[in-house]
């Protein structure tokens, strides 16, 4: 039975009339980590793995949702007086349907059933993914244009402003926006996206450390903060500075007195990453696959040290995947703490990457990695099979 056909069936399980289907994809971002939230450049590539969405609107204003995930049911009120956040996966669901609803965009209820690929806790935006597709699924059900910037905009606010995690604009951005066969590059201060051809000559490979640490969520806003302070403290030198973005190495190098230790080397993974972005977007330009795994070498080693958001088993991992042949860079993926490396691979060499990466992280961790190559796909839409 096709993908939609089961997932319809399944919707038939628990809620009445004909559903609409629709999928939201994960993302793997190839470099460009911490930088959205600093107005700067990220270039993340859609993933075949995906939250489907099947629903059908309700006469009422009951939003009821249920995850074949978890096999968990929970309905949101659109009229009640106040909506609470409730700590667990409803959140992501709810708080795109309480964030439209305030940026003016007035929904039906809904029935919703979900069904997801996207690992959770690996670094790939399972939560994006399933934002999307709910904000994407009451949208339509309510006769509204879907805008994929304004979309993932609105969930990216249910994320900072529902679920209380402070992340950018990345994920939210690529499920909506994704362009299939190729990464995006994204200036997050203009949410201009430009597409990057990966050469047929190699293939984006993803590895799983299997390991998620759960102080994740505490770090990413404390690393925030840490940005927004630099900015504090570089003013006073640079003058009306918005953001990270705007300021050079040179900048930065000029003042470092001016920061303590390690607010200095948080700006310098910030800063130095930024322009690694751009470096490698000309060198995909340009075939240069080389010079393109050199960047994203250095894109590991400056989160590890500077922006300490690694861990030891990513490391082995990326350390692992660095040394096989055919490889030309690898790093860590995401917000960090654990989750998924990504390495470009050329395309002859991936069958027996693949092999050795699992034989070597399993060896020196114990661990068995999930490693899978990429077709980068579409943003967020209809499902078709
Ligand atoms: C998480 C956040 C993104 C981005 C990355 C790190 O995925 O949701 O906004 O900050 O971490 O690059």
């Amino acid at each position: 039975m096709a993908a939609s056909e089961a997932l319809r069936a399944r919707f038939l399980d628990y809620f009445q009339g004909e559903p609409q289907l629709f999928r939201a994809p994960g993302r793997v971002n190839l470099i460009g980590e911490h930088t959205d939230y600093n107005d700067g450049f990220v270039m993340p590539a859609a993933l075949e793995y995906q939250a489907d969405a099947a629903a059908a609107r309700r006469a009422d204003r009951m939003v009821r949702i249920r995850s074949l995930n978890n096999d968990k049911f929970a309905e949101l009120d659109l009229d009640a007086d106040e909506h609470t956040p409730r700590g667990d996966w409803t959140d992501y669901a709810f708080g795109v349907a309480v964030m439209l609803e305030r940026a003016g965009k007035h929904l039906a209820g809904a029935d919703i059933l979900v069904s997801s690929s996207v690992p959770v806790g690996s670094g790939l935006s399972s939560s994006a993914a399933l934002e999307v597709v709910v904000g994407y699924a009451l949208l339509s059900l309510a006769g509204h244009d879907v805008d994929p910037v304004e979309l993932a905009k609105i969930c990216q606010q249910a994320e900072n402003d529902y679920v209380g995690m402070r992340c950018g604009i990345m994920d939210q951005f690529i499920s909506c926006n994704g362009v299939e066969g190729h990464a995006l590059m994204i200036d997050c201060r203009t949410l201009q996206g430009s597409t990057v051809p990966i050469d047929h000559k190699a293939r984006i490979v993803v590895a799983n450390s299997m390991v998620h640490h759960a102080l994740a969520d505490g770090e990413y806003n404390r690393r925030r903060q840490s940005c927004e302070e630099g900015v504090r403290l570089l003013r006073t030198a640079l003058g009306e500075i918005r953001a990270l973005r705007d300021v050079s190495f040179e900048d930065l190098e000029e003042n470092r007195d001016a920061l303590s230790d390690v607010t200095y080397r948080r700006c310098r993974h910030i800063v130095t990453e930024n322009e690694r972005v751009l470096q490698a977007a000309d060198a995909l330009q340009n075939a240069d696959l080389e010079t393109f795994g050199r960047l994203m070498n250095a894109s590991h080693a400056s989160m590890r040290d500077d922006y300490e958001i690694s861990c030891e088993e990513v490391d082995i991992l990326v350390d692992i995947a660095q040394a096989q042949k055919g490889v030309y860079g690898a790093r860590m993926t995401g917000g960090g703490f654990g989750g998924c490396v990504v390495a470009l691979v050329a395309a002859g060499d991936v069958e027996a990457f693949m092999e050795n990466v699992r034989a070597a992280y399993r060896e020196a961790t114990g661990h068995t990695s999930e490693i899978f190559a990429c077709a980068p796909k579409d943003g967020a839409g209809p499902l078709r099979d």
